[in-house]
C-alpha cells in the first residue's frame, strides 16, 4: 500500500495531527501558522517553562504576538507538552531543535539525537518525520534514518522522512512564513512528496529537490554564502580604513551597478544562531572527507576579530581626548545581535564589553530588548537607562546595533564621543565630529 495516499489526504483536508519538537525561533512561528490553517498542533518541547508559556497563551518570541497564541491555544488547535507520547496519537513530527557548536567548533548533535530518540519510541506506521533544523549534509540520512529504522519499520514504506530547512529571519516583518519559499528533499521520492503536501498547507511556494542531501547543503550555502560576503566587507573596511576612504559611501557607490554586485556591510562581527555557527558544521563533514572549507574559515578569522576592531576604535577615540581605555567609562548601545530583536545568542557585543573590560574600562550598555547580559565568570551585567546624564558621563558611547528605538540625533548631541559600527549616525544633521565610523 501506498502510505503517501492517507497522509496526502489528511494533510489536504487538515485533519492531520502536526507535531512540532522545539517551540523556539523556528518552532512557534511553524506551529502557529499551521494552527491558523486549521490543523491540530502539538508543540513538545523539553523546557517546561516554555510549555506552561504556551498553556498561558503566552510567547516568549518578538515575531510572534500573545494574542496570536491566545487565540489558536483558546480555540483549542494549539497544545503543548513535555512528553513524546502525545506523538503517538501525530500524523507528522517536525524537529525544530537547537544545532549549536561545542567549544571545539564541532557540530553539537545531542539535541537533535535526543529529539529523535524521543520520537523513535512512538513512531508508528504513516507517519511523516522532518528534520528542519540547520546541519550538514548527511545527517538525516546517516544519523536519524538509522535510529528511526530501528523500530523495524520501513522509511518510503511504512514511514516517511525529510529534510526542509527553516530560511525564516526573525525581526523581518517584510518575509513572513508564508511567504519564504520552501526547500524539501525527501529520502525517497514518496517521501519528498508528502513533505512538500504537509507545507503547502501553509506556505506559498515549494522547492521540491532530489535528496536530503541537497536541501541540507542548500540551506549551509545560503548561510556560508552571507558568512563569506560579510568576511569580505568586513576587510573591505579595514583595507578603506587603511586607504582613509569611507567604507559606506563606497558601498553605496559600488551598489549602484544595476547587475553583478549585491552590497553586504561591515559591522561588529557575526552573531545569532545561523551565520557564526552553520558554515562550521560543513567545514566538519568536510574535513571528514579530507577536504579543507578555506573559505569559511577564512571569513570567520575576518568576521571574529571584529569586536577586536570595534575596540581598537575606542581605544584610539580615546586617544585622541587623551584618556586611556583603562578608567574610561564605555558605554555600549545595543548587545542584541540585530536590530529590533531580543536575541544576544554568539552577539559579538558580548565580545566587545569583555575585551574593553578586560582593558580596564567601566562598561555599561543600553538594550530596549535585552534587560541583561550574563558574561564570562558568570557575570550579570543589567541594562541601564538611556538618560542624558548616562550619554553625558560615558567618556566613549559605542553603538553596536542600531535598534530603531534609538534617537541617534539625540544619542550623539550627548554624548562625549561615539563609535558608530552601523553608519547610524548617516541621519545626523550636526555632531558628526563626534563620530568615528569603522
Ligand atoms: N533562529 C533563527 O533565526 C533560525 C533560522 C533558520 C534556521 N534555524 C535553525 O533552526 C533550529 C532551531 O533554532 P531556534 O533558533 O528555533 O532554536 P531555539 O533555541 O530558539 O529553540 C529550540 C527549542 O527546542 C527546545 N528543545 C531542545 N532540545 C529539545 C528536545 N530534545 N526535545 C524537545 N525540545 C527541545 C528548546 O527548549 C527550545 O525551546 C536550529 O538548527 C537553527 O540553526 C534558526
Amino acid at each position: 500500500m501506498d502510505i503517501s495516499r492517507s497522509l496526502t489526504e489528511k494533510l489536504e483536508n487538515r485533519s492531520a495531527g502536526i507535531g512540532i519538537v522545539g517551540l523556539g525561533y523556528v518552532g512557534l512561528p511553524l506551529a502557529l501558522e499551521f494552527a491558523r490553517a486549521g490543523f491540530r498542533v502539538t508543540g513538545i518541547d523539553a523546557s517546561a517553562e516554555k510549555v506552561t508559556l504556551l498553556a498561558e497563551g503566552r510567547s516568549d518570541i518578538d515575531d510572534v504576538s500573545n494574542n496570536e497564541i491566545r487565540e489558536v491555544v483558546d480555540n483549542g488547535k494549539l497544545t503543548a507538552t513535555e512528553e513524546y507520547s502525545a506523538v503517538a496519537l501525530l500524523d507528522v513530527a517536525i524537529i525544530c531543535v537547537p544545532t549549536p557548536l561545542s567549544k571545539t567548533k564541532d557540530p553539537d548533535l545531542s539535541y537533535i539525537a535526543s529529539a529523535v530518540e524521543g520520537l523513535k519510541n512512538h513512531l508508528h506506521p504513516g507517519q511523516l518525520i522532518v528534520l528542519e533544523s540547520t546541519t550538514y549534509p548527511g545527517t538525516t540520512d546517516e544519523l536519524i534514518l538509522p535510529i528511526l529504522e530501528e523500530t523495524g519499520l520501513k522509511v518510503g514504506v511504512d514511514f516517511c522522512l525529510a529534510f526542509s530547512p527553516e530560511r525564516i529571519d526573525p525581526g523581518n516583518t517584510e518575509f513572513p512564513v508564508r511567504s519564504i519559499p520552501k526547500i524539501v528533499g525527501g529520502v525517497s521520492p514518496i517521501c519528498g512528496n508528502v513533505a512538500a503536501t504537509l507545507y503547502q498547507q501553509i506556505i506559498d511556494k515549494i522547492v521540491p529537490v532530489s535528496s536530503t542531501r541537497t536541501a541540507e547543503m542548500a540551506k549551509i550555502l545560503e548561510n556560508t554564502f552571507r558568512s563569506v560576503n560579510i568576511g569580505l566587507v568586513n576587510e573591505i573596511a579595514l583595507i578603506c580604513d587603511k586607504l582613509g576612504v569611507d567604507v559606506w559611501e563606497t558601498i553605496d557607490a559600488a551598489a549602484t551597478k544595476p547587475f553583478g554586485y549585491i552590497p553586504f556591510y561591515p559591522g561588529p562581527g557575526l552573531g545569532g544562531h545561523c551565520i557564526p555557527v552553520d558554515p562550521h558544521y560543513l567545514s566538519w563533514k568536510l574535513k571528514t572527507l579530507d577536504y579543507t572549507t578555506r573559505f569559511i574559515a577564512l571569513a570567520s578569522e575576518v568576521n571574529s576579530n571584529m569586536p577586536y576592531y570595534v575596540v581598537s576604535k575606542v581605544v584610539d577615540t580615546l586617544n585622541e581626548m587623551e584618556k586611556s581605555v583603562k578608567g574610561s567609562r564605555v558605554l555600549v548601545l545595543g548587545v542584541a545581535y540585530k536590530p529590533d530583536i531580543g536575541d544576544v545568542r554568539e552577539s559579538p557585543a558580548i565580545d566587545i564589553v569583555e575585551i574593553l573590560e578586560l582593558k580596564g574600562a567601566h562598561v555599561s550598555f543600553h538594550d530596549p530588548h535585552i534587560p541583561e547580559i550574563l558574561l564570562k565568570d558568570d557575570q550579570v551585567m543589567r541594562s541601564v537607562d538611556l538618560s542624558v546624564d548616562v550619554l553625558r558621563q560615558a567618556d566613549c558611547t559605542v553603538i553596536v546595533t542600531d535598534h530603531k528605538d534609538y534617537d541617534i540625533q539625540h544619542i550623539v548631541d550627548n554624548a562625549v564621543s561615539v563609535v558608530d559600527t552601523r553608519n547610524a549616525t548617516k541621519v545626523l544633521t550636526s555632531g558628526k565630529e563626534k563620530v568615528t565610523k569603522l
